[in-house]
């Protein structure tokens, strides 16, 4: 059942927005979506703070009809705080739960999250199965890495497991958790899961266009294709459309979607989120472009959805300074 649904969700368009903290919350989710992502899943949530019903955890875990259909997911360490969190975001209206085995960074590896659940395997298992018994028939899912570190490249183990226990689909950004961001995601630890399950797996890692998508998914035998960083600043890259428009319709489009995007920004967030949330992307829909000197600076000072509006219209008129290759690398977290 979970898994009938979950290849339905995945199979309806299969190149889709990859959950990214602090941006892919509701209304980027909303905007990437109309622009063609399939299903999408939301940014990574703390069991425990759902649980002790911290505010921004609360916040984070609403979905809404307008939202469609999208995964929730979750990071912790154990099925105390999980499956109750999970439970939650069930009721919610969450069309699946997702479990963050991937996070590489230090605070959070450090309390057992994200990619440490690479590490004990034996333990992780147990987790899953209490999250599978409590769930019922709610797909639940999983986005791993490639394993812990080289010593450690266990994603076909973690993966095998995940079936046992009955995952219905798996993510896999093949880098190891040492790796984090560093150098080329190696694409056939996609391939090597793929024909280790036979769960649907979902390939991600260094994918900036749909050819891109549609290659990985040819070379791997995934059944979707998650785009992370490339999407951000571009969330018309999910529209084959876009990319047969001219520089005047693009521009439109663009505009329209920026227009958008800073409406349902406005709509969905507090006045304050608001426009942290604009500054946010603004930065990264004109990223690329020719600046004024100290740009950054002016951004900074923004203080109303209106200034950045303005800003937004004078800079995205600018021509690009730099190659979209060296716009991706700017993307980069540190
Ligand atoms: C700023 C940022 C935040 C991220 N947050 C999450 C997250 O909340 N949950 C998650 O599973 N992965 C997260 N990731 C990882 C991405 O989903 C994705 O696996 C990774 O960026 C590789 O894909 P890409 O090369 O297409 O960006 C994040 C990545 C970035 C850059």
């Amino acid at each position: 059942m979970g898994r009938d649904s979950i290849l339905q969700l995945l199979g309806a368009r299969t190149v889709r927005l990859a959950p990214m903290a602090s941006f892919t919350n509701a209304a980027f989710r909303r905007i990437a979506v109309q622009c063609g992502s399939g299903f999408v899943t939301n940014e990574e949530i703390d069991a425990e703070a759902l649980v002790h019903r911290n505010r921004f955890a609360l916040e984070m875990a609403r979905v809404e009809p307008a939202d469609g259909p999208v995964a929730m997911q979750l990071l912790g360490n154990s099925a105390a705080s999980l499956v109750p969190a999970a439970l939650h975001l069930a009721e919610a209206g969450a069309a699946a739960v997702d479990i963050n085995m991937g996070c590489p960074t230090p605070k959070i590896v450090r309390h057992g999250k994200g990619a440490a659940l690479m590490r004990d395997v034996a333990t992780t298992a147990s987790i899953l199965s209490a999250l599978r018994a409590a769930l019922g028939d709610l797909p639940l899912t999983i986005k791993i890495r490639g394993g812990w570190d080289e010593s450690q490249p266990n994603a076909v183990e973690v993966a095998r497991m995940a079936e046992d226990v009955g995952v219905d689909a798996i993510t896999v950004h093949p880098r190891t958790r040492a790796q984090r961001f560093g150098g080329r995601a190696p694409h056939q630890v996609i391939g090597d899961v793929v024909r280790a399950v036979r769960i649907p797996v979902t390939g991600n890692g260094d994918i900036t266009s749909l050819a891109e998508a549609r290659q990985m998914m040819a070379e791997t035998g995934c059944a979707s294709v998650m785009v992370g960083r490339a999407a951000l600043g571009r969330p018309w890259l999910f529209d084959e459309a876009y990319e047969r428009m001219d520089a005047e319709a693009r521009g439109a489009y663009e505009a329209r979607v920026v227009g958008e995007h800073f409406d349902l920004i406005e709509a969905l967030c507090s006045p304050r989120q608001a426009v942290m949330q604009m500054k946010k992307h603004l930065a990264l829909y004109v990223s690329g472009r020719q600046h004024p000197r100290g740009w950054r600076g002016e951004l900074f000072a923004l203080a109303t959805p209106t200034d950045v509006r303005a800003v937004y219209d004078r800079l995205s008129a600018a021509p690009l300074a730099v190659s979209e290759e060296r716009r991706d690398a700017e993307l980069l977290p540190a």
